[in-house]
């Protein structure tokens, strides 16, 4: 894989995450995959702010309370499927009617549990580049520079 977005240190990823942000939708599944640490959740800060829903600082890792909402009424939905344990789970979590709101809906992890979602309109992808990042957009997307 080529191209991509470099981002090197949080900052970046911040911005980045704001310029992706103020492009979406108010509605669009958006997948975010990466190792644990890649900086999904730093892209998410971005991408609340960007949207408008929230400041970064108020964004935090949903990693043990699976599902956190930012904007009033809520514009998204942040949601990390890492601590899963099984489809069951995942079925407890009401995903389909959260799926059918006027929202974005942004998923950690959804590669653990792919065969039970639904397609994604937007595929982030990070990955270790050295000390930096790169974040692959599927489908592409270049922003005005
Ligand atoms: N582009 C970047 N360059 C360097 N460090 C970064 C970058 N993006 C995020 N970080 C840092 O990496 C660490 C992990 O980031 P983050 O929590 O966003 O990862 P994550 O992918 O959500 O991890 P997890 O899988 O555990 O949820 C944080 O300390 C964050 O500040
Ligand atoms: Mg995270």
């Amino acid at each position: 894989m080529t191209g991509g977005h470099r981002a090197e240190g949080e900052e970046e990823m911040l911005a980045l995450g704001r310029s992706i942000g103020e492009m979406l939708p108010r509605r669009h599944l958006v997948y975010l995959i990466g190792d644990l640490g890649a900086g999904k959740t730093t892209l998410t800060k971005g991408i609340v702010e960007g949207l408008g829903a929230g400041r970064a600082e108020e964004v935090s890792s949903p990693t043990f309370t699976l599902i956190h909402e930012y904007g009033d009424p809520v514009r998204v939905y942040h949601i990390d499927l890492y601590r899963l344990e099984s489809a069951r789970e995942l079925a407890g979590l009401g995903l389909e009617e959260i799926l059918e709101r006027d929202a974005v809906v942004i998923i950690e992890w959804p590669d653990r549990f792919a065969r039970w979602l639904p397609a994604p309109d937007l595929t982030v992808r990070i990955t270790h580049d050295h000390d930096a990042r790169r974040v692959y957009l599927d489908p592409p997307v270049t922003f005005g520079q």
